[in-house]
């Protein structure tokens, strides 16, 4: 099965990602692809980071669907977030249609947040989040997490997390 990676990587965490299934599959790679570098292939795999519930790149295969009618659509998402299944699945429901959800296999892999290294416009809308989060009165985990992580950069990029990603493309 001819087989690609495509990803979007503001900052490197989804770049890392899609580096890691690149080498385990031994398959072509391409950052900010186009439908024409992807027709040539049966698997695609589209990796890209999330931005306010939005996956960045994830366009490439839910605007195309009906050209890409036939091959095995794998989509990654690399967000900062646990990963829990009461955030994960109300995310996967704004991010995909139910149709959408069918015709592509979507994955959720956990990356990592670096305040310091945020552009201006990036800074601003977690500035923002920030003002939002330090109201709660009793914030869970997750929330004090991420509220810490604005001193601390924290990374959570790991091979293991690629595990169920692999074994399903493994799959025939
Ligand atoms: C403006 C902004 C919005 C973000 N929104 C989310 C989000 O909705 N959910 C999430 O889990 N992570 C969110 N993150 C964290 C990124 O998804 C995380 O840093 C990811 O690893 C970035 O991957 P990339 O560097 O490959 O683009 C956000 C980060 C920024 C800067």
């Amino acid at each position: 099965m001819k087989t690609i990676v495509v990803y979007k990587s503001k900052y490197g965490y989804t770049k890392c990602y899609a580096e890691w299934i690149a080498e385990e599959l031994r398959c072509d790679i391409k950052e900010n692809a186009a439908l024409g570098d992807i027709l040539g292939y049966d698997a695609v795999i589209c990796g890209g980071g999330c931005y306010a519930g939005s996956i960045n790149g994830a366009k490439l295969l839910t605007k195309n669907l009906a050209k890409l009618s036939g091959k095995r659509l794998i989509l990654f998402a690399v967000g900062s977030n646990s990963g829990a299944d009461k955030d994960i699945v109300p995310f996967w429901d704004k991010a995909l249609t139910p149709e959408q959800q069918k015709q592509i296999a979507h994955f959720y892999l956990r990356g990592g947040f670096d305040y310091g290294r945020l552009n201006g416009g990036d800074r601003l809308l977690m500035n923002l989040l920030k003002a939002r989060l330090k109201k709660q009165k009793d914030p869970d985990e997750e929330t004090r997490g991420l509220l810490a992580a604005y001193e601390t950069p924290v990374d959570f990029t790991d091979k293991e997390r690629l595990k169920e990603l692999l074994e399903y493309v493994g799959k025939e």
